[in-house]
């Protein structure tokens, strides 16, 4: 049978990735080894492509950076992804094209078709069934990543950004009630994985 696809999404600082410490040792727990990845990267020429897209205080073209971050993608799909998927695993990705949607249109200012095109062609059919979406305000994201570390190329971007960003992933939401679960991100980190626990519980087994 074919594996699940479980994607993590969130601004910068929402704290996916604090949450994504315990979340495979949840899933072994019920028996099921997940293979865990990210976007950008994933693959050799995808991890190339996130150095180059984050490492850099540069701002290119919004266009480019949807190729870029789609270019990835198609890699990280036929190397990684689908593969696994068609295989039986289960597949947890630390983001994936909601990001896409968030960052390059609802903050950058692309056109939200543009990346519709984009999806169409590079994924196919391919979906997530579950996508697990950290939600924080703009203030506490940008709050929180820069008291941990150097803000990389998209954390250096203004609040306004991070408000757009935001308003990208609630439109997505909106439009895929029943993939996209929305996890109030401001709560303490133990009631966070106690919401973020009762969602996988449901919609996974
Ligand atoms: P992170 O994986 O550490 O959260 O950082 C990835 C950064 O890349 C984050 O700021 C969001 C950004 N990003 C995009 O702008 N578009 C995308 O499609 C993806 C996957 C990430």
């Amino acid at each position: 049978m074919r594996g699940r696809f479980i994607t993590l999404e969130g601004m910068d600082g929402a704290g996916k990735s604090s949450h994504l410490s315990w979340i495979p040792d949840f899933f072994a727990s019920r028996g099921i080894k997940l293979c865990v990845t990210r976007e950008p990267g994933g693959t050799p020429l995808g991890e190339a492509l996130r150095q180059m897209l984050l490492n850099t205080t540069q701002k290119s073209h919004p266009d480019t950076e949807a190729l870029l971050m789609f270019a990835a993608r198609r890699e990280h799909i036929a190397q990684v992804i689908e593969p696994a998927l068609s295989s039986g695993q289960w597949v947890l990705c630390d983001r994936f094209t909601d990001a896409t949607f968030a960052y390059q249109a609802g903050g950058s200012g692309l056109d939200w078709g543009r990346i519709e095109q984009l999806e169409a062609w590079v994924q196919g059919e391919l979906q997530p069934h579950l996508t697990l979406y950290f939600d924080v305000p703009s203030q506490v994201g940008k709050q929180r990543t820069q008291s941990v570390r150097e803000p990389d190329r998209f954390e250096s971007e203004g609040m306004a950004f991070f408000d757009r960003v935001r308003a990208g992933y609630l439109k997505r939401l909106k439009q895929f009630p029943h993939r996209m679960h929305l996890i109030d991100s401001t709560q303490s980190y133990e009631d966070v994985k106690v919401m973020v626990e009762s969602i996988i519980l449901s919609n996974c087994f």
